[in-house]
C-alpha cells in the first residue's frame, strides 16, 4: 500500500498535519505507538493539567473568594480521586474526539513504533508501508537529572504529577519554568507545601522581565516557596520521602518532601526512528534541522513541532502541521512566529506574544511600551480579580505592535486580539483607537496601547 503522507506521531503537530493532508485529498497513514491519539498535549500534558488547574482554581476560589461574594463555603473539601476522575474523562473525551476526526477524514491510524527503512518506506512490527512523503512529528520526553532519575513515584515527571495517588503534603518543583508554576499551582491550592529551586534568578525565565517580577511576587504571596539562583546538587530517595540538596550563594541546604517533580525543560523525542540510517543528523540538543519548508536532507521527509527548533508549545506544532500538509499539496503556507502566543494556566494568568522588552533591545531596536494596571479596569473590580497588567511594546518609529504580555485574569483569551494585530501588522493606535466593550478586561489592552503612544483614559 502507498500512501501519498505518512505522519509519525499523533499529537498535536501529527494528528492536525494528518486531518489536513486529509482534507487536502491525500491518502494519509498516521503512525502512533501509543495506545490512544493525541500525544503529550492530550494524554498526559495540556489537557489533564488544564482540567486540573479548573478544578484547584474553583476551589481555591471557593475557599477564598466567595465569602467576598455572600456565597458561604462552609464545609468545602476536595475529593482528589474525582477530581483526577473527571480529568480523565476530559482527556478520554477528547482523545476519542480525536480518533473519530480521523475516521470522519479517511485517515488510516497504525498503532505502533515507526522505523524508517528508506526515504520512502516504513516498519511498524511486522508491517511496512510505502509513502510519497513522510512528516515526523513524534515530540519530545520531559529532561532527566542524570544524579535522580525519574521512577514517577517520588522522583516524577510531569506525567507522574498527573496521576499522583494522594494530594501530597510536600512537594519539591525543580524548575520555575511553565511545568513548574503550574503544576506548583495545582498543588499548592489543594493544600500542598510547595517549595520550588531554580537556577536562574528569575521565575519563567524565558518571559518579559516585568512579567517575570509580577509572577516572582503574586506566586509568593499566594504560598509558594522559591530558592532561585540554587543548584540542585543531589536527591535522595528513603521509605517513600525524598532528600533534596540544593546549594545557593555557596551554602549547601537540604529539604525533604514526599514528592519531587523535575521541571528543567524537555527534549526533543526521536528515538527508534532510524534517523541516523538515513543520515538525518540531530543536534546537541536532538532537534532534527530542517529548512524554511520543513524538510529534512531529504526532500520528501519533513519534520515539525517539538522535534525542531523554537518554543515547544502545541498550537505551534499545529500550525506547522498544516503548513507541511499544504506544502506537500503544493501550496505555499507560511508560519508567522511572531503571531504565535505563548499562555502559563496559573492564576492569573501569563499570555506573551511577539517580543519581550530585553530582546526588543538586544535587537537594536528602538521601542515605545504601554503598561496598563487591571486594578484601574472595570470589569477586573467586577470579578474581584485585580493582579496584573497588560504591557505592550510598539516600534518607535511605526509603532508597529512588536510584542504583547499579559498577566491578568483570562490572559490565555485576551491575547487573540495581540494575535490578530500582529499578523495583519496592526499599529498601536489601530488597538488604542478601536472599540472594545466596556465593560470587559480587554479594555486593559486598549488603554495599555494608548499608554504607549499617548494617554490611557483611565489611569
Ligand atoms: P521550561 O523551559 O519552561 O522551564 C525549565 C526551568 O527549569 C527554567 O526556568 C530553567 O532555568 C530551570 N532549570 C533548568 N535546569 C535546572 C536545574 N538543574 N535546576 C533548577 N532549575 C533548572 O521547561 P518546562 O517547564 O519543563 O516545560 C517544558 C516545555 O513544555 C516548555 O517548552 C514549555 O513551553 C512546554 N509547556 C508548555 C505549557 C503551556 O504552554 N502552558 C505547559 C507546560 C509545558
Amino acid at each position: 500500500m502507498t500512501y501519498d503522507v505518512a505522519v509519525i506521531g499523533a499529537g498535536p503537530g501529527g494528528y492536525v498535519a494528518a486531518i489536513r493532508a486529509a482534507q487536502l485529498g491525500l491518502k494519509t497513514v498516521c503512525i502512533e505507538k501509543g495506545k490512544t491519539l493525541g500525544g503529550t498535549c492530550l494524554n498526559v500534558g495540556c489537557i489533564p493539567s488544564k482540567a486540573l488547574l479548573q478544578s484547584s482554581e474553583q476551589y481555591e476560589w471557593f475557599a477564598n473568594q466567595a465569602p467576598d461574594h455572600g456565597i458561604a463555603s462552609k464545609g468545602l473539601t476536595v475529593d482528589f480521586k474525582q477530581m483526577m476522575d473527571r480529568k480523565g474523562e476530559v482527556v478520554d473525551n477528547l482523545v476519542q474526539g480525536v480518533a473519530g476526526l480521523f475516521k470522519r477524514n479517511q485517515i488510516t491510524r497504525i498503532e505502533g513504533e515507526a522505523q524508517l527503512i528508506s526515504p520512502t518506506q516504513i516498519k511498524i512490527g511486522n508491517e511496512q508501508i510505502e509513502a510519497k512523503n513522510i512528516i515526523l512529528a513524534t515530540g519530545s520526553e520531559p529532561i532527566e537529572l542524570p544524579f535522580m532519575p525519574f521512577d514517577e513515584k517520588v522522583i516524577i515527571s510531569s506525567t507522574g504529577a498527573l496521576i499522583l495517588p494522594k494530594i501530597p503534603k510536600k512537594m519539591i518543583l525543580i524548575g520555575a519554568g511553565v511545568i513548574g508554576v503550574e503544576l506548583a499551582s495545582v498543588y499548592r491550592r489543594l493544600g500542598t507545601k510547595v517549595t520550588i529551586i531554580e537556577m536562574l534568578d528569575r521565575v519563567c525565565p524565558g518571559m518579559d522581565l516585568a512579567v517575570s517580577r509580577a509572577l516572582y511576587k503574586i506566586f509568593k504571596k499566594q504560598g509558594l516557596i522559591f530558592h532561585l539562583s540554587a543548584q540542585v546538587t543531589a536527591a535522595e530517595v528513603s521509605k517513600n520521602k525524598v532528600t533534596v540538596t540544593f546549594t545557593q550563594k555557596d551554602e549547601s541546604q537540604t529539604i525533604e518532601a514526599d514528592v519531587v517533580l523535575v521541571g528543567v525543560g524537555r527534549r526533543p523525542y526521536s528515538k527508534g526512528l532510524n534517523l541516523e540510517k538515513l543520515d538525518i543528523a540531530l543536534d546537541s540538543k536532538g532537534l532534527v534541522s530542517v529548512n524554511g519548508n520543513f524538510q529534512t536532507i531529504h526532500s520528501n521527509i519533513y519534520a515539525i513541532g517539538d522535534l525542531i527548533e523554537g518554543p515547544m508549545l502545541a498550537h505551534r506544532a499545529s500550525e506547522e502541521g498544516v503548513a507541511v500538509a499544504e506544502i506537500i499539496a503544493g501550496k505555499t503556507p507560511h508560519v508567522n512566529y511572531m503571531a504565535i502566543p505563548n499562555v502559563i494556566y496559573t492564576h492569573p494568568e501569563v499570555a506573551s506574544l511577539g517580543l519581550t522588552e530585553e530582546e526588543a533591545k538586544e535587537l537594536g531596536i528602538e521601542i515605545l511600551t504601554g503598561t496598563y494596571q487591571f486594578r484601574g479596569n472595570a470589569r477586573a473590580r467586577c470579578a474581584g480579580d485585580l493582579e496584573g497588567f497588560v504591557k505592550v511594546i510598539g516600534d518607535k518609529k511605526t509603532h508597529r505592535l512588536l510584542g504583547m504580555h499579559i498577566v491578568g485574569p483570562h490572559a490565555s483569551e485576551m491575547i487573540g486580539e495581540g494575535v490578530i494585530a500582529m499578523e495583519k501588522r496592526a499599529t498601536l493606535e489601530d488597538i488604542g483607537h478601536a472599540s472594545h466593550a466596556h465593560p470587559t478586561l480587554s479594555e486593559a489592552i486598549k488603554e495599555a496601547a494608548l499608554a504607549a503612544f499617548d494617554k490611557p483614559i483611565h489611569a
